[in-house]
This record gives structure tokens, C-alpha cells and sequence, in this order.
């Protein structure tokens, strides 16, 4: 099945879409790109202090509105949780996990600066979160330069599913991303590749991408 376990596409949460209509244009072009089922992640980090309670809000909202518009596309609700001090340890305490899937937590590291982490270890998050019955998924590890090649394969031996974005293929986040993101899938470790879709920019570099013959990856 195509399924995508990445996307900002939810109204006004975070950096991705900014209203519904907004929502509806990006809702059009996953299914136009042939996928069936999306998985709604908004960030929960420090800059988007998202809950349960707004996520199911605005979830709720894109629902009616696709039904209403029909435009076919299956979505679920779940966040792309980012370990920093001040939201994962409120995750944890209030139970915010939502699993996609039933299983996987998506859980993304800083971009650009470890130190946001304070004093929270990647592995030791992993672990926790598999002790509990679930599997990780680390999302787009070839964006994490910082992050050394042999941390990233001790991650995977743990059990962490590996995501990259079709959008590091694409070109869209440059050369540098590109070039890792080859370099992550000659290792053998990626599991699973989603849109992380956030804007109009990303549909349009996607849908190039796409139409140049790219496919979409099956589970
Ligand atoms: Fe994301």
C-alpha cells in the first residue's frame, strides 16, 4: 500500500499548512501522486506546543473538508515528536503518544543544533520507546549533520526504523542532503521514505520529481 507517515498538513499547527484551504491543496496533491493513506504529523517541539487536543481539532476539520471536496484521500492522526527538553519529557508524563500505524512514534532530533537536546540521549529515548511495545521511526536522518554515521547505524541495530524524505532525492533541501541521503540508502538501513510534506514549494519540487518517473515506495 502507499502510505506516507510524514506530512505537515494539518491547518495552522506549525510550519506547514497555514489554513485549510492551504490543507486542501496539499491533501491534492498527495493523492495525486498516488498515495492512500497519509499520516497527519505537526510538530510537537518548544516553537509548536501541540496536544492531542489541537491535533484531533484540526485533524477533525481537514476530515469533513476532504470528504466534503471529495477528494479520497485516507488521513490519520498522529505528531512528529522532537526530543528536546520542553516537550518530550510532557509527552511522556501525559501519555501523548499517538502510534501510526499502531505502532511507530515518530521522533525527530534537532535540525542543525544537538545541544537543544540538553541532557536527552536519542538511544535512550529509542530504547524507552521500544520497551513499551513500539518502534521508533527516526525521520530524516541525512538532514542531521552533526550526526556521525556510526551513531545513525547504532540507532538501526537497536531497532529504530529509518525514514528519508523523497524530498532529499529531489534536490530540495540541496546538494549536500542529496549526497547523504545516497550515501544513508547504500548502507542498506532506510525503511521508509516520506513527503514531510509542509508547502506549496515542496509540491511543486515533489511533483517534478514524480513526474520524472520516481515512484512511491510500497509497505
Ligand atoms: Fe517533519
Amino acid at each position: 500500500m502507499k502510505l506516507d507517515f510524514h506530512s505537515h498538513i494539518l491547518p495552522a499547527l506549525d510550519d506547514g499548512a497555514t489554513c485549510i484551504e492551504d490543507s486542501l491543496m496539499l491533501a491534492k496533491a498527495l493523492k495525486d501522486w498516488g498515495f492512500e493513506r497519509v499520516t497527519c504529523t505537526p510538530h510537537i517541539t518548544d516553537l509548536h506546543r501541540n496536544t492531542p487536543e489541537t491535533i484531533g481539532a484540526a485533524f477533525m476539520l481537514l476530515k469533513e473538508e476532504i470528504e466534503k471536496h471529495e477528494i479520497g484521500l485516507d488521513i490519520r492522526m498522529s505528531a512528529e515528536y522532537r526530543l528536546v527538553p520542553q516537550t518530550w519529557p510532557e509527552v511522556l508524563e501525559k501519555n501523548w503518544l499517538m502510534p501510526i500505524e499502531d505502532k511507530f512514534i515518530l521522533m525527530e532530533l534537532p535540525i542543525t543544533k544537538p545541544e537543544q537536546m540538553g541532557d536527552i540521549k536519542p538511544l535512550e529515548e529509542f530504547k524507552r520507546i521500544i520497551s513499551m511495545g513500539l518502534t521508533p521511526i527516526l525521520p530524516h536522518p541525512e538532514r542531521y549533520f552533526y550526526l556521525s554515521r556510526k551513531e545513525l547505524m547504532s540507532y538501526a541495530e537497536a531497532g529504530v526504523k529509518i525514514q528519508c524524505n523523497y524530498g532529499s532525492l529531489a534536490g530540495l533541501y540541496g546538494e549536500a542532503v542529496e549526497q547523504n541521503v545516497r550515501s544513508i540508502i547504500d548502507e542498506g538501513i532506510v525503511s521508509f521514505y516520506g513527503t514531510d510534506l509542509h508547502n506549496a514549494h515542496y509540491v511543486k519540487v515533489l511533483t517534478e520529481w514524480f513526474a520524472k518517473g520516481n515512484e512511491i515506495a510500497e509497505y
